[in-house]
């Protein structure tokens, strides 16, 4: 079913737009295409909306033979209506406090999300119990660029980047994203 489909199917169909704006949904698909990454976490399922862009994005690198997993979690009970089920086996979804789930977490991430909320002892909180659990290469996302995430990413050294989203022709006027990752060891000379 295409994203547009499930919108109009959707309990959320008479509060969205039937024709999709993918905006960062998009964003992460590219991440999770150009980084063929093994296990993606996405802090913040809401409606499912980035998990279904990255649930597509991870199928499609098991088509080239690179299969990855997300795990999306959610406070809420009541979320994700734009996935099917584990979407083929893509996803798995998880109901309860993000930063408990990732402090218990078992297996290095690749790709972490955090698109919670931006309060700063929230954020600060996550992105500590984040670290030991980073994959080496990891990427770090985050919904919100703010001094939390910078403070962030300069005590723990991660190199990081402002992305500006600025949608063409639509009364939302975009938000900025931080992405950080740890600067691989230089190679010997
Ligand atoms: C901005 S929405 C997520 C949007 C979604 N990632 C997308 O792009 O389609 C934020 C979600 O985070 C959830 N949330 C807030 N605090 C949380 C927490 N501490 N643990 C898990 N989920 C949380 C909210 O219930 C809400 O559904």
């Amino acid at each position: 079913m295409t994203s547009t489909s499930k919108v109009i199917v959707s309990d959320s169909r008479y509060i969205n737009d039937p024709e999709l704006h993918l905006g960062k949904s998009l964003f992460y698909y590219m991440l999770v295409r150009a980084s063929k990454a093994k296990l993606v976490f996405e802090a913040g399922t809401d409606r499912g909306f980035s998990a279904f862009a990255i649930c597509r994005a991870l199928q499609r690198n098991a088509s080239e033979g690179i299969p990855g997993h997300l795990v999306t979690v959610d406070n809420q009970t009541d979320r994700g209506d734009m996935l099917e089920g584990d979407e083929d086996g893509s996803v798995t979804r998880m109901i309860g406090d993000s930063v408990e789930i990732v402090r218990a977490f078992d297996r290095p991430l690749d790709i972490f999300i955090h698109d919670t909320i931006s309060e700063p002892a929230h954020m600060r909180a996550q992105l500590e119990a984040l670290v030991p659990h980073l994959a080496p290469g990891a990427i770090v996302y985050s919904s919100w660029f703010t001094e939390t995430f910078v403070d962030f990413c300069d005590r723990f050294g991660l190199t990081y980047l402002e992305v500006a989203d600025k949608p063409l022709n639509h009364w939302y006027r975009g938000s900025r994203y931080g992405l950080a990752w740890f600067d691989r060891p230089s190679l010997p000379t």
